[in-house]
């Protein structure tokens, strides 16, 4: 590798490309657990080397539950990447983490099922118990957040993202339990991958863009999938900027 990957990139929904990547070439990478998500597009962005991979294809074929996580970030990995930051479209459940909110949460508390949530789940593979405690690396999360405000760009430092299975949004009461459990966003993307991250090593940190309010949570009765899409476009143009600053 003659030139290091200084980030990597993972993007939710309503980031398919990253804008802005000069010089870009695709890799498609080989994994022990199947395929990725899709190629990983390596590019020069803001002076560095950028590897960007869109978690839900660049098509938006893939719905959370069906992702590869493992193979994702064993690509990067792969690749060279050491830290990653995952971009993630999330409900908000506290109140000041409406539509357009940025928020680069500190905790997590993973609601998923039938995922491979680990490297581990291989036959003859070592059984690693990692260190989980704070799930993003703290370092990166206050580069992000140093690097936002450098950019002028407002976001929310902490809060507890509450991760489902989805592919559907949740009730009202599984929002309200996810309160009183702690949770001020919910997202169905943001395990296992951050498990695995730190299983492989990798620093990783999350910008979680806030869509809608949870259900029950706003006050619309019923939560638009149109709606959802337009706060995201407008929280995703933030993104750009914000790791711009990172790699300065
Ligand atoms: N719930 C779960 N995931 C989401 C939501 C939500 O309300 N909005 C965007 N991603």
């Amino acid at each position: 590798m003659t030139h290091p990957i200084d980030l990597a990139v993972i993007g939710g929904s309503g980031l398919y490309q990253f804008p802005g990547l000069e010089n870009a070439t695709r890799q498609s990478v080989d994994t022990p657990y199947g395929p990725a998500s899709g190629d990983v597009v390596v590019g020069d962005f803001a002076g560095r080397r950028i590897a960007f991979l869109a978690r839900h294809g660049e098509s938006h074929t893939l719905p959370p539950h069906r992702v590869n996580y493992r193979a994702n970030l064993w690509a990067l990995h792969h690749l060279g990447a050491r830290r990653v930051v995952g971009v993630n479209a999330v409900g908000g459940i506290r109140h000041d983490m409406g539509p357009r909110a940025i928020v680069v949460p500190d905790q997590i508390i993973d609601y998923t099922h039938g995922r491979y949530t680990s490297f581990c789940d291989v036959e003859g593979a070592e059984v690693k118990h990692i260190d989980f405690s704070e799930p993003y690396t703290a370092s990166l999360r206050i580069a992000l957040i140093d690097a936002a405000k450098q950019a002028g760009i407002e976001v929310i430092d902490g809060g507890c993202y509450g991760a489902t299975q989805g592919p559907r949004l949740e009730t009202r009461a599984e929002i309200t339990r996810m309160k009183r459990d702690g949770c001020d966003l919910v997202g169905m993307t943001g395990m296992p991958e951050a498990a695995l991250a730190r299983e492989l090593e990798l620093d990783y940190a999350c910008l979680a863009l806030v869509a809608n309010f949870a259900a029950g949570c706003g006050d619309e009765a019923e939560i638009s999938i149109e709606e959802i899409f337009a706060h995201l476009a407008a929280a995703t143009a933030e993104v750009p900027p914000i790791l711009a600053e990172l790699l300065t």
